[in-house]
């Protein structure tokens, strides 16, 4: 297979724009200048993005963990815009809209258990600042005002608004401090570097255990909610045991701590089922989505709350929450995830997630024949390869090294998107086909075996 040829035929006038005016958000600006770094996309169809020189890039991340039912949907920017020519948008503090109405009722259709009540936001890490404030107020409103603070997992990445970044600020952020007053981290399910130095299943339970004794540290009435995602795509794509997620209930329970979890990634078929709370058997308070919500056609997010939860509103009739958001709910992006949902049914997309993630996990297997390939995992179309320098030690590779950037351009070289950091992912849309999951398998044994003869004198070292 050839690399991408930049065919330099179309507008740089573009290109100059785009690395003049536009903020891309975490990439450093001298990557984009002066490493080949910038892609400006133009179209795109099922799993390929086009740039403006007409290069194919077949999505191997669906954006970022984005587009589940694949690019190039007419019929969701149909319904949009018929929905906008109807009616774009009506106040969210005190109305409701058609597409709302009936996109909170499928949502309470399809969520776990009695999660039926919806608020929505436009994005992730609002969606998490929505489910935080809403904790401290049901807590307050339940009779327990100095329950403020929240536990959450170091390495889990919840967004980054100062309150979701306060939850993800277990990593080393140097600028944005001091964060948002009582938040904790206790250590992550990981089979691969257990903090415990415990296998498996006995790893996970004492994972949920420390964050009990965490609660009962900070005293239990201090303490509003627990946060984490099913399956934790920044910490590494660790699936745990069920009984992790069943004891996290079991201790939140117990302490009177709400439990939260964040599917924000892992949602909407991502996994192999629509919401990975459904492999662990249990049902969390409040459920944050966003992302796979509108595939990307729209910015639209929610946080999905019990009915237990939502009960203190009803009994309490003077009070509503203090919390507003002026695009919640927005009429258009409401119908580009109603329509989005319908194509998930249509199409079985989880189902579809389900069969071709075990298709192309088997075909990952096959990587750890490289030196440097210390695991794989995955669940569903989630599924993530750890690059190591010594499989024996599982030392990492260090940054200054460039191995995974290397690995990463290569890719990029070949035609694929992804994210290269310690692990790198593959969770391409849920429509890619059985061809396509082989070409992007392909790709990155390529591109593994290039890097690995450029740094054979440093592997195992
Ligand atoms: C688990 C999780 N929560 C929250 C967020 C924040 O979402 P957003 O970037 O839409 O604000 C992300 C983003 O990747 C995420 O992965």
């Amino acid at each position: 297979m050839g690399d991408v040829a930049n065919s330099s035929a179309a507008t740089p006038v573009l290109e100059q724009e785009a690395l003049d005016h536009v903020w891309i958000h975490t990439t450093e600006w001298i990557r984009l200048a002066e490493q080949d770094g910038l892609h400006v996309f133009d179209h795109a169809h099922g799993s390929t993005l086009v740039d403006i020189h007409g290069n194919e890039y077949i999505d191997g991340i669906s954006g970022l963990w984005v587009v589940n039912a694949g690019h190039g949907r007419q019929e969701i920017g149909d319904a949009m815009a018929e929905q906008a020519g109807k009616l774009a948008y009506a106040s969210s503090a005190s109305y409701t809209t058609v597409p709302a109405v009936q996109l909170a009722n499928k949502l309470a259709s399809i969520l776990p258990g009695d999660l039926n009540r919806i608020y929505f936001c436009s994005g992730g890490s609002e969606a998490v600042e929505s489910a935080i404030k809403i904790a401290k107020q049901v807590q307050a409103m339940r009779g327990f005002p100095k329950r403020y603070k929240v536990i959450a997992r170091r390495g889990s990445y919840h967004g980054m608004t100062m309150g979701a970044l306060s939850l993800t600020a277990s990593r080393n952020e140097t600028y944005f401090g001091p964060f948002v007053y009582g938040v904790y981290h206790t250590p992550s399910p990981n089979h691969y570097r257990n903090d415990f130095g415990l296998e498996g299943e006995a790893g996970d339970i004492m994972c949920a255990n420390y964050v009990e004794q965490e609660i009962i540290n900070q005293g239990p009435e201090t303490v509003a909610a627990v946060i984490g995602e099913p399956i934790s795509s920044a910490n590494g794509l660790h699936v745990p045991s069920p009984k992790y997620w069943q004891r996290l209930r079991e201790i939140c329970d117990k302490h009177g701590v709400l439990l939260i979890m964040d599917e924000v990634i892992n949602g909407f078929g991502r996994t192999g089922k629509m919401f990975a709370t459904e492999h662990f058997d249990m049902q969390p308070d409040m459920i944050t989505m966003a992302k796979g919500l509108s595939s990307g056609y729209a910015p639209i997010a929610g946080v999905a709350v019990s009915d237990r939860v939502f009960d203190v509103f009803k009994d309490k009739k003077e009070v509503a929450l203090g919390h507003l958001l002026t695009f919640g709910g927005q009429a258009v992006a409401c119908a580009a995830a109603l329509k989005n949902l319908e194509i998930f049914e249509r199409e079985g997309l989880v189902q579809q997630s389900a069969e071709k993630g075990d298709y192309v996990y088997e075909r990952l297997e096959g990587l750890r024949s490289h030196p440097t390939v210390g695991d794989v995992r995955g669940l569903g179309l989630f599924c993530a390869v750890e690059l190591v320098q010594n499989k024996d030690t599982k030392a990492k590779w260090a940054k200054e090294s460039g191995f995974t950037s290397k690995v990463d351009e290569r890719i990029n070289k070949k035609g694929m998107l992804t994210r290269t950091w310690d692990v790198l992912h593959v969770a391409p849309p849920l429509t890619t086909s059985k061809e396509e999951l082989d070409r992007i398998v392909q790709i990155i044994d390529e591109s593994l075996t290039e890097t690995e003869a450029e740094y054979a004198d440093q592997i195992g070292k």
